[in-house]
């Protein structure tokens, strides 16, 4: 708890331009939650490097992601937004959790498994122990809630099993975090393989609307969006592709997918394209001119970063020396 608030902690990666998914999926959400809860929304730059970066294309992309933060509305008054590498504690809880996880655990991952495959030339300790720094993120806040999505839901699991097993041996250190599931939360498919989730890595640009494309291309790529040849603008199972575009549409309006399936009974799959894309240019152009608003105000963006790193130490600190003291540490000396 923090000012009579349960604590939440999220965080995502500056690789890869992140989707119309990600934004109606996740950050959309995080806004709404900050009222209730006291959130911490990392922006986890050490998580990236366990895949090779190019250093000044992360140090921007993790900037933008910063500033994406802000101008999808969360208030860094009220949220503490801040990058995970400018908190030490988090490297160092990672460490002392690295000692209570064992390796058959992380043997066990899916996300690693599909990673080490992904980048056979470069399996490193760091993507094997990526989890750890995950649960470090989370329990050095003692948080209460981590909304997640299904694929970091493991990973979850895996913080409560390390949160459970020290707290069995040294007592209450840390608070045992629970997933949020938000209400129907949007999940956003492919444009072109409504399989599979939009995804900011996926190899066909037109299969995902980027947060920062233009009106034309993101009115091209709905245009494009792959559907089927019943002709009928229907919300079910067979119809994936118009299902999902349901979905873009009705999160981007407000409405619900049956008020949409309403609205455009009768008519045209081109026609219904079209409104799509309007819709999303509708929620994205905003967005879009908010974040150039921002990044001409550089002296702002620096005291956010400043301010809110100073505050996350702050409570990191806290959980860390309580740490430090259970596992034997000595004490520093003061004065
Ligand atoms: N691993 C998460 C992802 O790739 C990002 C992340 C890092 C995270 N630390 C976190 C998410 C802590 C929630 C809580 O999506």
């Amino acid at each position: 708890m923090i000012n009579d608030k349960k604590v939440l902690f999220s965080g995502m990666q500056a690789t890869g331009n992140l989707t119309l998914g990600n934004y109606l999926g996740a950050l959309k959400n995080w806004v709404t939650l900050s009222d209730e809860y006291e959130c911490f929304y990392s922006v986890v730059d050490m998580h990236s490097i366990t895949v090779r970066q190019n250093p000044a294309e992360l140090r921007k992309r993790a900037r933008a992601l910063l500033t994406l933060y802000i101008a999808a509305g969360l208030d860094p008054e009220k949220n503490c937004i801040y990058y995970q590498s400018h908190v030490s504690g988090h490297a160092e809880l990672a460490w002392i959790l690295n000692c209570f996880t064992y390796m058959g655990e992380l043997n066990r991952m899916t996300q690693f498994k599909d990673k080490a495959a992904k980048h056979a030339d470069n399996i490193n300790a760091g993507l094997f122990t990526y989890p750890v720094l995950m649960a470090a993120d989370i329990l050095l806040y003692q948080a209460d809630v981590v909304p997640v999505g299904i694929d970091q839901m493991q990973h979850l699991e895996l913080t409560r099993d390390i949160a459970i097993r020290f707290n069995n041996i040294y007592g209450d250190v840390f608070t045992v975090p629970e997933a949020y599931i938000g209400k129907v939360g949007a999940k956003i498919m492919s444009l072109q393989d409504p399989a599979k989730k939009m995804s900011k890595s996926d190899e066909n640009p037109n299969a995902s609307i980027y947060l920062m494309d233009d009106t034309d291309t993101i009115l091209r790529k709905c245009k494009r969006a792959v559907t089927d040849s019943l002709g009928e603008i229907r919300y079910c199972e067979e119809q994936p592709g118009i299902r999902n575009l349901i979905d873009i549409y009705s999160a981007c309006t407000g409405k619900a997918p049956q008020e949409t399936v309403k609205e455009f009974e009768g008519r045209g799959y081109g026609e219904f394209k079209q409104a799509v894309g309007e819709a999303v240019v509708s929620v994205l152009k905003p967005l879009q001119d908010r974040v150039h608003q921002l990044e001409k105000d550089k002296a702002y963006i620096d005291s956010v970063i400043k301010n809110n790193a100073d505050k996350a130490s702050y409570f990191a600190g806290k959980t860390l020396r309580k740490v430090q003291k259970k596992v034997g540490f000595p004490e520093r000396i003061r004065g």
